[in-house]
């Protein structure tokens, strides 16, 4: 499987490393930045030569001159679309980093297209493989928590000045959003798998309260509820003091209780079911940083899934439904209502310019 990967930032080194370990034949990769892409071989310190690796700095030209069979997305987040576009009308299979858009008329876009084009869609939402997760996953699916009440994610991090100041696109409602576009969104992605997918409402409220330099928010709590009568809370921030303190998702039945812990919901901190954790290796998954090890089971699934001609494990319904939340909550803090799904309007991040004030640097 020819491997290709455009973006080669702070997330890159898991995409090479993911691609590395499920055998990919990496042959090129795209950066407008060439001293990226140094940094990138280093710190991913994979053991083996990259010195015939081809370098791009337009992704154009990579894919026509590369033909690569599958390229995986790691640009600022306003690229992806376009990007993607670009792969799939191409015939390439597409793993595109989360959110998969901006805008909800480009997700439909790229859905749309991957069918034209006979192509596979994944994204990139890796928690999905978390062990934890997938043993609370395995515990819904067998029935053992009974009829699903109510959920709840709470992604409490921290995000300084250094953070914002390391590439001009991160806080920008059109390349990023705030904390729920970008760090709450993974954990967007599993309530709803979780709760069952369909939402009928959403209220929510945005703020930035602690980063003055950013446009987008820094804290937004939401309700949630779903069209099988669950409900649940959102509560993502940036806003934590010196260190990132958790990121919980529980889920309530009328048999079985579950809380997930950790940094990026890597522990099971309560597992109150019927029967006992199948892999008790998910009570503390080791992780390098908060991305978790995911990305190599994700690229895994998405290989098989090429090759099986299967949907991936995460595809692009998913992704779509993920930023149609975020999107969703961002419209209810404008407006001050809740807002009904699915959407019936296009909407997008960049919609909500200006909602905060004047940028202080
Ligand atoms: N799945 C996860 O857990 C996870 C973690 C971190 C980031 N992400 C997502 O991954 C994406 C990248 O995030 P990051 O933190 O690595 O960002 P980054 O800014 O560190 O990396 C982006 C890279 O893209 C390059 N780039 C910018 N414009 C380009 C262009 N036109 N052509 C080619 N290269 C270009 C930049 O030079 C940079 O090296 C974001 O969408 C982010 O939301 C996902």
């Amino acid at each position: 499987m020819k491997y290709a990967l455009i973006g080669c930032g702070r997330v890159s080194p898991n995409h090479l490393k993911a691609a590395n370990a499920n055998g990919f034949d990496i042959v090129a990769v795209c950066d407008t930045d060439n001293s990226h892409i140094d940094d990138m071989l280093d710190r991913a310190a994979l053991d083996r030569d990259f010195s015939d690796l081809h370098r791009y700095a337009d992704w154009n030209e990579m894919l026509d001159t590369e033909k690569p069979d599958l390229v995986s997305i790691a640009l600022p987040s306003g690229l992806h679309a376009q990007a993607a576009l670009d792969c799939i009308r191409r015939g390439i299979h597409t793993l595109i980093e989360k959110p998969m858009a901006m805008r909800l008329s480009d997700a439909d876009k790229i859905i749309e297209e991957a069918k034209n084009h006979n192509v596979t869609v994944g994204v990139c939402h890796q928690n999905r493989f978390n062990i934890a997760v997938q043993e609370m996953r395995k515990a819904i699916d067998a029935g053992w928590f009974g009829q699903l009440s109510h959920g709840a994610i709470t992604v409490r991090w921290c995000r300084g000045k250094d953070y914002y100041d390391q590439a001009d696109w991160r806080g920008k409602w059109a390349s990023d959003g705030g904390t729920l576009m970008n760090q709450c969104i993974h954990g967007i992605d599993l309530l709803r798998w979780m709760l069952g997918g369909e939402l009928k409402e959403v209220f929510g409220f945005t703020e930035r309260r602690q980063h003055p330099y950013i446009e987008a928010e820094d804290i937004g709590v939401a309700v949630l509820k779903f069209a099988n009568g669950a409900v649940a809370t959102v509560e993502g921030t940036v806003n934590c003091a010196e260190r990132n303190l958790e990121e919980h998702l529980s889920v309530f039945g009328t048999t079985g209780m579950c809380k997930l812990g950790g940094t990026s919901a890597n522990t099971v901190e309560v597992w109150q079911m019927p029967h006992a954790l199948e892999d008790v290796s998910g009570l503390i998954e080791q992780t390098e940083n908060v991305y978790g090890n995911g990305h190599t089971s994700l690229f895994r699934d998405f290989a098989e899934a090429v090759r099986d001609g299967r949907k991936p494990y995460v595809d692009a319904e998913a992704g779509r439904s993920a930023l149609e939340t975020v999107l969703a909550i961002y419209k209810s803090a404008a407006e001050g209502k809740p807002v009904t799904l699915p959407m019936t309007e296009d909407c997008a991040s960049e919609d909500f310019a200006g909602r905060f004030d004047v940028l202080t640097k």
